[in-house]
């Protein structure tokens, strides 16, 4: 099993996201997850695709965009033209998942869906053979250093066992909250992309947070 560890730039200096990007690439994160807020389905405001297109030219890793925007339809043809190698939407956020979805596939591009804390897993049942990861958040989205909030054990544990059941491989992303004291645990649920942003860059030594995490990501590894 390949765990990866995603570096959320939500956390970084603004003033130095390329030297922050190249400081956690050396320090060996699998991709970089960057998050897009649009102020009305989260209420807060971040990146556009002009970010993801220079940050596709200042690393070789690929580019985990999470959008958190309403009719997410409108802006993925940006987003994948920018360079986004693995791209999510919400579920919450569009009665067309099908057709959303396939804008993403027919790109050859990572097709994902993230699920706020209180929506439920089962939700994907019809949908799930279309995915290639699912983000579970594990905080409310919108900022980062929050919380990480308990119950999303659960719901990691439930989606696994519904993508083993369907024989499927499927990555499980959790976002929010997440550092090298949690995220233990969350492999041990089922994850396999392990996001986090204050974690690490809120940290004086975020090579040492990546590593102290890649210590831990080899022992699931392993096994
Ligand atoms: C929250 C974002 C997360 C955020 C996580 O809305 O989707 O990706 O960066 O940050 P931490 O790890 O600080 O909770
Ligand atoms: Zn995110």
């Amino acid at each position: 099993m390949t765990i990866r560890i995603a570096p959320s730039i939500l956390s970084s200096d603004y003033a130095h996201i390329g030297e922050a990007v190249r400081l956690v690439e050396e320090a060996g994160a699998d991709l970089i997850h960057v998050d897009i807020m649009d102020g009305h389905f989260v209420p807060n405001l971040t990146f556009g695709p002009g970010l993801v297109a220079s940050l596709k030219r200042t690393t070789r890793l690929p580019l985990d965009v999470h959008l958190m925007v309403e009719r997410p339809r409108s802006f993925i043809p940006q987003f994948l033209e920018a360079g986004a190698d693995w791209l999510s939407f919400h579920i919450e956020a569009t009665p067309h998942l099908d057709k959303d979805l396939s804008l993403i596939k027919e790109a050859g591009r990572k097709a994902g869906l993230a699920l706020n804390p209180a929506t439920p897993v089962h939700l994907l049942h019809e949908i799930l053979p279309r995915l290639d990861h699912v983000m579970i958040m594990s905080v409310n989205p919108g900022w980062g250093g929050q919380k990480f909030i308990e119950a999303s054990h659960l719901k990691i544990r439930s989606l696994r066992r519904l993508i083993k059941q369907a024989g499927l491989e499927i990555a499980i992303e959790v976002d929010g909250g997440v550092g090298p004291g949690n995220m233990e645990r969350l492999l041990q649920d089922g994850a396999d992309v392990i996001i986090a942003g204050a974690a690490i860059f809120q940290d004086p030594d975020p090579r040492g947070v990546i590593s102290r995490m890649r210590t831990i990501a080899r022992k699931y590894e392993s096994a």
